[in-house]
């Protein structure tokens, strides 16, 4: 039952999304269907960690011509048919360590050579990595030599990513939308683009360099009334 526990989703995230995610979470959910629009039309996607699809728009779904999930939460698989369609292929595991303790690449690629011919989203989880990998995250030798091999592994693959930057607390601020932008922008481009900001940046993902994406946009999700993350969405095609 670790899924079930797990920092990153789990019990406390489908209770945020019960109680959000119809209302405060549909500008970010907006945001991301139309990015993910293009990428999915008529081709077989893979949703890595998508919980319940909470952050995920029925109708763009649908587009794809197959729908294929994996989230290492056992609620997942019942959850997001329940929301999205029975159609949805599920698949319950871990794809990014053998042992829990540490990122390992023959995990993610293993299981990525079970989806040949599917383009591959990650759902808001590659910001989490860092809190759930924090041997890994601490030991700049591993984490160097896991981001190389993660690069190599998705080198020639269909990406797009959906992932948090930073974390904000406090009221609301104010964050203009952007999008198109060539290159990602470093965490003091991002806040000098935060106006109004009442509280403080509590947290940074390192998402920075995780995907060498050719497109990024940036919205702010605010998961709860007080706590704000700056999203990003990149893809690779
Ligand atoms: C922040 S949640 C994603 C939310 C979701 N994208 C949405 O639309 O609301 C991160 C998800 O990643 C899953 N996860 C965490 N570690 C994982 C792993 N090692 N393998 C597979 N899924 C994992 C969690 O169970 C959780 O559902």
């Amino acid at each position: 039952m670790y899924g079930m526990a797990s920092l990153s989703g789990g019990i406390f995230y489908h209770y945020l999304g019960v109680r959000y995610a119809s209302k405060l979470w549909r500008p970010t959910r907006d945001f991301i269907s139309a990015r993910l629009r293009d990428f999915a039309i008529s081709k077989k996607i893979l949703l890595v960690g998508p919980s319940a699809g909470y952050l995920l728009d029925t109708k763009i779904l649908k587009l794809a011509s197959q729908v294929s999930c994996v989230d290492i939460d056992p609620l997942s698989p019942l959850l997001i048919r329940w929301r999205h369609g029975r159609y949805i292929k599920c698949h319950t595991q871990d794809v990014f360590s053998l042992d829990r303790q540490k990122l390992n690449i023959h995990a993610t690629e293993s299981f990525l050579k079970t989806h040949p011919d599917s383009k591959i989203v990650f759902c808001n989880i590659l910001g989490q990595l860092p809190f759930l990998y924090p041997l890994t995250w601490k030991n700049s030798v591993a984490l160097d030599l896991w981001k190389k091999e993660f690069h190599q592994l998705l080198y020639n693959k269909n990406i797009f990513s959906f992932h948090d930057r930073l974390t904000l607390t406090g009221p609301r601020p104010l964050f203009q939308d952007l999008i198109n932008i060539k290159y990602p922008l470093s965490n003091e481009d991002l806040i000098a683009r935060v106006e109004n900001l009442k509280g403080e940046v509590v947290i940074d993902h390192e998402t920075k360099d995780i995907i060498v994406g050719s497109n990024c946009s940036y919205t702010l999700w605010s998961m709860t009334p007080t706590e704000h993350h700056i999203l990003e969405c990149t893809s690779k095609t």
